[in-house]
């Protein structure tokens, strides 16, 4: 049985615009016209094995962060289905208790660290054990102040965030999601945010978790990451996936002509 199984995601956002003003005519207060639906997803299937490095790589626009969030509910998908652990969940309509359920297994690492910017490195990694999960701060700060070590971090547990460079604060929102013990990690491009000689160390410290067999589902544009350290790429456009393949396989021989020109595009860029 696979860890992580999900089956035909869509999600649309619609853009509203109120009626312009014009002189002398006059609109229902509170007026609003539908003016275009986009459709961002269409039809996403996906399957994630335990143990798997599941690299998503896209143009820009393509749904990625969106799939991601569908997934952790921090957006409410038009339809789909999830099973994580043989529980299906109905990615339209999740009960609160579902979402806090499959929550509990899941961490999700953004691309802007979302830090507290009033709390030190050791309090951002032990808030959430602290206050939902309600273990003892002894217990949550000797589990944060491993988790810091993981990172390589453990001397700067008690700095604040504005003391900490984007790569060392990247480290801090991995050690946090690390923290809860999940069964999959969510990343959404985590390097993008950063300064070239700041990637390095972020990429190392995910590549420590995928030799340590962590499940993670990451989002990016480090071609290196993707041929090198995840198991499996998959290529996303419009919506939908055009191609994935175990990532040897899909570097060395893709398939579809998109996802060639995909590719070549990338070379001549990096
Ligand atoms: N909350 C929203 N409301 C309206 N449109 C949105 C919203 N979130 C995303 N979109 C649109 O959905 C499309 C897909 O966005 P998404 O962020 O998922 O793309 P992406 O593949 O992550 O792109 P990037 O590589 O630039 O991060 C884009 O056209 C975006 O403008
Ligand atoms: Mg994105």
């Amino acid at each position: 049985m696979s860890m992580l199984e999900i089956k035909n995601v869509h999600k649309s956002f619609f853009t509203y615009t109120k009626p312009r003003l014009q002189a002398g005519i006059f609109h229902r207060p509170g007026a609003r016209k539908v003016t275009s639906e986009l459709q961002v997803l269409r039809g996403v299937d996906l399957t994630v094995e335990k143990g798997d490095v599941v690299a998503i790589l896209g143009p820009s626009g393509s749904g990625k962060t969106t799939l991601l969030r569908c997934l952790n509910f921090l957006e409410t998908a038009d339809a789909g289905q999830l099973t994580f652990d043989g529980e299906t969940f109905d990615l339209a309509k999740a009960s609160r208790a579902d979402i806090a359920r499959l929550r509990k297994k899941t961490a999700f690492v953004f691309q802007s660290y979302n830090l507290f910017r009033n709390k030190t490195a050791l309090q951002n990694v032990t808030e959430g054990l602290i206050i939902a999960r309600k273990m003892p701060k002894e217990q949550a700060d000797a589990v944060g102040m491993k988790m810091l070590e993981k990172v390589g971090l453990a001397d700067r547990a008690d700095y604040y965030p504005r003391q900490l460079s984007g790569g060392q604060q990247q480290r801090v929102a991995i050690a946090r999601a690390l923290a809860s013990d999940p069964e999959i990690i969510y990343f959404d491009e985590p390097t993008s945010a950063l300064d070239p000689e700041l990637t390095g160390e972020v990429l190392a410290v995910m590549r420590q978790l995928a030799e340590e067999g962590m499940t993670m589902l990451v989002v990016t544009h480090e071609m290196g990451f993707a041929r090198n350290v995840s198991s499996k790429t998959v290529f996303m456009e419009n919506g939908v996936v055009v191609e994935q393949a175990p990532s040897h396989e899909f570097f060395a021989n893709p398939k579809e002509e998109r996802t060639r020109e995909f590719l070549r595009k990338i070379a001549h860029t990096e």
